[in-house]
């Protein structure tokens, strides 16, 4: 089974981007720490980054039929993206939705998320070990305990 760890815009700038607030781990940092919590859960995974959504979009298309579970960290189009929804609101595997950062510590237009109310679960404000505890909820509910 495969977790499909999507990242939207910016996100390739980790590292570099705002430090203060996102702090000094790199996106392939953050891909590392998903490998490592996927292969302990006996799961692998396909990690994407884009900074278009329709790419986004396509990505989640692709995969929807046969992933064993989303983590998106949409970064800003989760405060902006119908479309980004609509297409997670038409997949049945759980998604979780990720942020870094804590988005409702900080300015306004982060508090919404077109997407929480589509997903499984929120994990904001933990950094990447957000990713690793989406990544181990996902297990569980792929595993489930007899
Ligand atoms: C983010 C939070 C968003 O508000 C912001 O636009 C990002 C990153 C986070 O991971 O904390 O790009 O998704």
């Amino acid at each position: 089974p495969t977790v499909v760890v999507l990242n939207g815009p910016n996100l390739n700038l980790l590292g570099e981007r705002e430090p203060e607030i996102y702090g000094h781990d790199t996106l392939a940092d953050v891909e590392a720490l998903c490998r490592k919590a996927a292969s302990l859960a006996g799961l692998s995974v396909d990690f994407r980054q884009s900074n278009h959504e329709g790419e986004l979009i396509d990505a989640i298309h692709e995969r929807r039929h046969d992933a064993a579970g989303f983590v998106v960290n949409a970064g800003a189009y989760s405060h902006t993206s119908v479309a980004l929804r609509d297409a997670l609101a038409a997949v049945s595997a759980p998604i979780f939705e990720v942020h870094l950062s804590n988005t409702f510590a900080r300015e306004e237009f982060r508090h919404h998320s077109y997407l929480s109310a589509v997903s499984t679960g929120v994990i904001v404000g933990c950094g990447p070990s957000g990713y690793a505890y989406a990544i181990a909820r996902i297990s569980e509910l792929v595993h489930p305990k007899p």
